[in-house]
């Protein structure tokens, strides 16, 4: 039988979808079974007969909210107290921003984000909602300093005069796939500027947590739970900038506690009382699990436990952020050096592509079809079993480059590093496991 005209195209958008491939052939599926957080669960819960049930309601129970409004407040150090009201629950970050993308705008309206961004957004913005995205180009301008403020208010001018309406303006801190924090000065200038146009800002901070200090030496990393370097936009007085009930923040714990499985993910909006009313109806279809609902809060309101699984986070990330910049100065490939957040190194494999034989090689036999530069790095990579994001999954003004997940364990990082040298033509580097 037929399908609607949005479901052919979404059948064929499903065959670029190469993540859910990827997911279904892992070299090593087995996920941590003595992981400290798996531990935790293990022995501190237990289930009562209401995990079975809906709960006290679709946009999260009150308790887990409490635990989040807790959390949040110690981490996120909010200019006003986060409280549960502020906060609805859903079955992950992707689902949080597209409910903001269906409430905040209407269809046609249109969302700015900043390139590079996390390709994630493409669709949780505009698959389901008809709202569009219209991607921000910096040139030689740091995406995430106060320059960048200027070019996002040409972006406006330039959607206003096409008769768009731009309804905000998407940014993701700590960033991926850059893996920085945003300066204050430049979210301030942001918000100003979403106040000038009265257009809604939506900070997604889902790595919030996973703040690291590369140039630290010490091996301690503080373990009372601030997340320095990292400012939330609830950090910021809003009231000479914005009018507050445009400021929304999306916070989850796929990232910072490695547990996208859990489904857990919550929009804050601390001056919206509308916005809160307007998810009713829809946040049935969001619904997160109750039995994730109480491992969260279990994990949430436990703060000795928190702040020693962030700090020995933080410690972790730095520790492989090490390793694969090493791995990287061994082979002269570039990379963006000002890392301080998240999993990510922001990679240029295009120079030493083309250095290589193997590179050279598809080159040459590329050099009558249209292939670009990543395409081809992409399906070399893919041919030795490595998967990684390249630049034009996230909008990349210049091709070649690809970011390098770097959160694994040691001995599947540097497996993975193994099979990109081969599938590129790299020598071997003999520090490797
Ligand atoms: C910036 C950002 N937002 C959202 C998500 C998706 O989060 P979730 O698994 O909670 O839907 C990701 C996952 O990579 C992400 O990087």
């Amino acid at each position: 039988m037929a399908l609607s005209d949005r479901g052919q195209y979404w059948c064929k958008m499903s065959d670029e979808l190469l993540i859910w491939k990827i997911v279904k052939d892992l070299w090593d599926p087995d996920v941590n079974p003595n992981g400290y957080l798996m531990h935790y669960i293990n022995e501190k819960i237990q289930f009562p007969g209401s995990a079975l049930t809906y709960g006290d309601g679709a946009g999260g129970q009150r308790f887990l909210r409490q635990a989040f409004a807790r959390s949040l407040n110690r981490h996120f150090k909010p200019m006003k107290r986060i409280d549960a009201e502020h906060i609805c629950i859903t079955n992950g970050v992707s689902s949080a921003v597209e409910h903001l993308s269906n409430l905040l705008a209407d269809p046609g309206d249109v969302f700015l984000l900043g390139q590079p961004y996390f390709g994630g957004f493409l669709n949780s913005i505009g698959l389901r909602t008809g709202t569009q995205v219209v991607p921000v180009s910096f040139g030689d301008v740091d995406p995430l300093s106060k320059a960048a403020v200027e070019v996002y208010e040409t972006a406006i001018k330039t959607s206003i005069a096409r008769s768009q309406k731009v309804a905000g303006l998407v940014l993701c801190n700590p960033h991926n796939p850059l893996g920085r924090c945003y300066p204050k000065e430049t979210l301030k200038g942001l918000m100003q500027l979403c106040g000038k146009y009265n257009v809604h800002f939506i900070s997604d901070e889902i790595y919030a947590m996973s703040v690291f200090n590369p140039n630290e030496l010490k091996s301690e990393v503080p373990s009372h739970g601030s997340c320095e370097g990292f400012t939330s936009l609830c950090a910021i007085e809003p009231s000479d900038l914005i009018d507050p009930s445009l400021v929304h923040i999306v916070y989850g714990l796929s990232k910072d506690f490695g547990a996208n499985g859990l489904r857990i993910g919550c929009i804050i909006s601390q001056n919206n009382a509308k916005l809160h009313q307007a998810l009713v109806p829809p946040i049935v279809y969001s619904y997160a699990s109750s039995i994730s609902e109480l491992i969260a809060a279990k994990v949430l309101g436990n703060d000795q436990f928190t702040d020693w699984y962030i700090a020995e986070n933080r410690l972790r990330l730095k520790q492989r952020y090490t390793e694969v910049v090493r791995w990287a100065d061994y082979h002269q490939v570039e990379y963006r050096k000002d890392v301080q957040a998240a999993f990510f190194l922001w990679v240029n494999f295009g120079a030493v592509f083309r250095r290589t034989k193997m590179g050279e090689a598809m080159l040459q036999a590329n050099e009558s079809d249209s292939m670009d530069l990543d395409n081809l790095i992409q399906q070399a990579l893919l041919a030795g079993k490595v998967f990684l994001i390249s630049g034009s999954n996230c909008g990349h003004d210049s091709p070649g480059w690809f970011r390098i997940v770097f959160s694994q364990a040691r001995r599947d990082l540097d497996e993975g590093l193994r099979r990109t040298e081969t599938a590129l033509g790299l020598p071997r580097d003999p520090h490797l496991a």
